[in-house]
């Protein structure tokens, strides 16, 4: 019996890697036609994770500029869509966590009166404008959405707080931890573009890219890994700029052609989840690292002032520091001179799921499907 059609949207590196599992979910579903769009918000970026995973969009916006603003890519999105769900008329559309894209295409799946189901729904600082826009998009995004996938019995709780109906959740876990376990393997063996890493310091994986990060936040933070690879011979900082100019013109100023600070493109998935898994510290502003990291039993230093993800930090693996240049160091120097800090930190936890997230959504949406084809032969 034929269930349906459940279009996929989305625009950004993370939302690839987090999809992608339900992708593959949603493609074993042979009475589910499965509609994936991307808006390509990113666009190397996105396409590493497309190849990785061997997804082949049905549809690319290919919205990316240089530079790119707010309202550019929220016009896009919604006039992109107008006529694809025009087109396909799917019966659900999924979006993932908190990007413009996300928001947008919840926006547009809603003014064609198709229904939204929301992965990575319920997540929260309640404050408006940190993350930006972020903590908006999601937000709306649940206002806008008739199923919602939590992947925490915090994020549950969030909605239900924002009386969402506790008929319309679901706690299923974060899809990241889905991907990571298909991806991170002991021993793999890391390819020649990264030779000039030496695995037996102790490397310090970095990432910053938040909007409300750049300027004189980033320039603290930088200062920062200056001092700490400045003080410890045995530390060498593994930096992945993100693509946008923003950060990588101001990276490359401040933290360019030193020793033991190793700027490079961003990696691709495989490569980026092992050398994870190879780090000593992980510091990062990256919402999925504060998932992933702490599974790998990694000390996670958030380089921002707040964060959506509380359970990481209740646990002990997370420690959000802030970006003020003397907190960053500090914080980091702790971790590297005191052993028995660094050990109460560093211990695997998953609070953010088991690796079965995926399948528990296409549960959802399978019984999703099964309903409105019972309610349509009411009519
Ligand atoms: C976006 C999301 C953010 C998410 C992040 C993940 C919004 C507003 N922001 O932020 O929520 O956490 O992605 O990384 O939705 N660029 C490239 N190549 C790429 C990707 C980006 O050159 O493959 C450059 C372009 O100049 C682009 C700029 O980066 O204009 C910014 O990209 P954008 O998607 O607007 O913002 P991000 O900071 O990446
Ligand atoms: N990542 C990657 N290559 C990199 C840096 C990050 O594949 O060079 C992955 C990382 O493992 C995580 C995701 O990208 O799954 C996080 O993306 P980002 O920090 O851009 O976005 P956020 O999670 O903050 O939305």
């Amino acid at each position: 019996m034929r269930l349906g059609k459940v279009m996929v949207v989305f625009g950004t590196r993370p939302e690839a890697i987090k999809m992608a599992p339900v992708i593959k979910e949603l493609k074993k579903v042979a009475d589910i036609e499965t509609v994936v769009v991307v808006s390509a918000q990113h666009r190397e970026m996105l396409d590493q994770v497309l190849q990785l995973f061997g997804i082949i969009p049905d549809y690319d916006l290919d919205l990316m500029k240089e530079k790119q603003d707010l309202y550019s890519i929220t016009i896009g999105v919604l006039a992109g869509l107008k006529d694809i769900m025009e087109a396909e008329q799917p019966d659900l559309v999924l979006v993932h966590g908190d990007t413009t894209t996300t928001f947008a295409a919840a926006l547009a799946a809603f003014y064609a009166r198709i229904p939204v189901g929301h992965v990575e729904a319920g997540l929260r600082t309640r404050n408006k404008y940190s993350p930006y826009p972020e903590e908006m998009n999601r937000s709306l995004t649940g206002r806008l959405a008739e199923l919602h996938f939590a992947p925490t019995d915090v994020s549950r709780e969030n909605l239900l707080a924002e009386s969402v109906a506790s008929f319309k959740i679901w706690v299923t876990g974060n899809t990241v931890i889905d991907a990571l376990i298909e991806t991170v393997r002991e021993g793999y063996r890391f390819d020649d573009s990264l030779q000039d890493i030496d695995l037996n310091n102790r490397l310090i994986l970095v990432t910053t890219h938040r909007r409300e990060n750049w300027g004189d936040h980033m320039r603290d933070i930088y200062a920062a890994l200056l001092q700490l690879v400045e003080e410890f011979e045995d530390v060498e900082i593994v930096f992945p700029v993100h693509r946008n100019p923003t950060v990588k013109n101001l990276a490359e100023e401040m933290l360019g052609r030193r020793p033991r600070i190793h700027l490079m493109e961003p990696l691709e998935y495989e490569t980026f989840a092992n050398l994870m898994n190879s780090s000593y510290i992980v510091m990062t502003d990256s919402g999925g690292l504060q998932e992933e990291a702490p599974s790998l039993g990694k000390p996670v230093l958030v380089l921002r002032d707040t964060t959506e993800r509380p359970e990481a930090i209740q646990a002990g693996t997370v420690q959000l520091v802030g970006t003020v240049q003397k907190n960053v160091y500090e914080a980091a120097r702790r971790l590297l001179l005191d052993r028995s800090h660094y050990e109460k930190m560093a211990h695997a936890i998953n609070p953010y799921g088991d690796g079965k997230a995926a399948i528990r959504i296409v549960e959802v949406v399978k019984d999703f499907l099964y309903v409105r084809i019972g309610a349509a032969n009411l009519n």
